[in-house]
């Protein structure tokens, strides 16, 4: 049970969970194109057991009863992602009609159940064929994407709540073309110094298309870790503060500032794109709401042994997830409460939250860790943050990226041999709050 009412929230405060297309979908049938992840998992060495979304949670053909479930739990709303190569196998040009069929069932689907459609645009799965055109590190990922952003507000934006862009821009400049975790699996810094503006260039250009064809609640999802030194050595505490910058200011500060932190652009040198200054025009165009995705924090040390960004991340000893990550519900209050105090009075929706936890449907430290996040949501609209919605990460166990099938996080269980949902303790939790069922005192 968890420790609030959903009345503690306000008037209108919107509950829901998110999944993303490549982590729950399958169905790579029906002329969907290849995506960098399908390559990327294909390739040994990428993905924890070779894992791949092939299949994945098969929500492709079993969305009816996905939707079911988001609805009765109560939920307000369902964030989940297009499939850009479902929609435009090549990224650009022929129209996949069967794509569009699906996620017009979909949305029709949502809209039936009461289920207000949270839609990402871009949650990873580029369309191979546009890698091959150089994905992130070309400039007219810019144009591409806003023309996909058009097809998408032409063909779905009346039945949309709100549309983002892209999710965890962070991930998909740093994580993918610096630190090579994820597709397409750069470790280089001109790649991700590109990268990491062009993803930026790339929102800014779609907002400013979809904006043109009328749409409204428009937004983006950025993801943030809480930087922390690891020691009292100003040395560690240089290297927090870059982490910061990295993760958390350069998306701030370019959207809300329109100047990125010169921490950070040290450490990219010469390798940023000529003349970007040209394009914060374009990079801070206005939006309505911001996502904000928050699972931990992380202690950073100095490391004299690179030498750019010269950091590297400490163990912490507080209690962990199944996937490593320190619980820390502190730091979700203090980040809304940063990005309100500093930054953008705009609604701010919790667009990701949770933990991976063992396999089970008994998963009482995962209703803990709700419990806890959620008792920050309401600190930070204390101390003033404009906090307008939370979404549990995720509704079903799926396809966990680099971790492949073996993390979990899943608010239903799902038995990937039979594709048996099985909902958990914590959906059960959410189901009694938002019924109003669990008589907190
Ligand atoms: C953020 C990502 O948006 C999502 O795809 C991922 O599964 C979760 N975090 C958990 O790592």
């Amino acid at each position: 049970m968890f420790s609030h009412k959903r009345a503690d929230f306000g008037e209108g405060f919107v509950f829901g969970a998110a999944t993303a297309a490549y982590q729950i979908e399958g169905g790579q049938t029906d002329g969907r194109g290849p995506s960098i992840w399908d390559s990327f998992s294909a390739t040994p060495g990428n993905v924890q057991a070779g894992d791949t979304g092939a299949v994945a949670c098969d929500h492709y053909r079993l969305w009816p009863q996905d939707l079911d479930l988001l609805a009765d739990a109560g939920f307000d709303a369902y964030r989940f992602s297009f499939s850009w190569p479902r929609l435009i196998p090549e990224g650009t040009g022929t129209i996949n009609d069967k794509g569009i069929d699906f996620y017009d069932r979909l949305i029709d689907g949502m809209l039936e159940r009461n289920l207000k459609p949270f839609a990402t645009l871009y949650h990873w799965d580029l369309p191979s064929a546009l890698q091959d055109k150089g994905g992130w590190l070309n400039r007219d990922i810019a144009n591409w994407f806003a023309d996909y952003a058009v097809l998408v507000a032409q063909k779905f934006g009346d039945r949309l709540a709100t549309t983002a862009t892209i999710n965890e821009p962070w991930c998909v400049a740093f994580l993918s073309h610096m630190l090579g975790a994820h597709a397409p699996g750069y470790r280089d810094l001109r790649a991700a110094a590109r990268a990491s503006h062009h993803v930026l260039y790339a929102h800014g250009s779609a907002i400013n298309a979809m904006r043109s064809e009328g749409m409204k609640n428009l937004g983006l999802v950025l993801n943030f870790e809480v930087a922390q030194s690891a020691s009292a050595d100003p040395d560690d505490m240089t290297a927090a503060l870059l982490w910061d910058g990295i993760f958390n200011r350069w998306y701030l500060d370019g959207l809300f500032k329109g100047a990125y932190p010169t921490d950070v652009l040290e450490q990219f040198g010469e390798h940023m794109p000529a003349h970007y200054l040209a394009d914060m025009a374009t990079v801070t165009a206005p939006i309505d709401w911001l996502g904000v995705n928050y699972y931990t924090r992380g202690l950073y040390a100095h490391d004299p042994a690179r030498t750019v960004f010269p950091l590297r991340k400490v163990d912490g000893p507080l209690e962990k997830t199944d996937i490593g990550w320190e619980i820390f519900p502190q730091g979700l209050e203090d980040i809304l409460t940063r990005i309100s105090t500093d930054y953008t009075t705009i609604p701010l929706y919790v667009t990701e939250n949770g933990m991976a936890e063992v396999e089970g449907v008994d998963d009482p430290r995962r209703v803990a860790y709700y419990d806890s996040h959620l008792a920050s949501v309401r600190g930070a609209q204390n101390r003033g943050a404009n906090v307008k919605g939370y979404f549990g990460w995720s509704l079903l166990d799926n396809y966990e990226w680099a971790e492949g099938y073996s993390k979990r996080f899943g608010l239903v269980h799902v038995d990937y041999q039979t594709q048996q949902r099985t909902p958990k303790q914590s959906y059960r939790a959410f189901q009694a709050m938002l019924a109003g069922n669990n008589i907190p005192t």
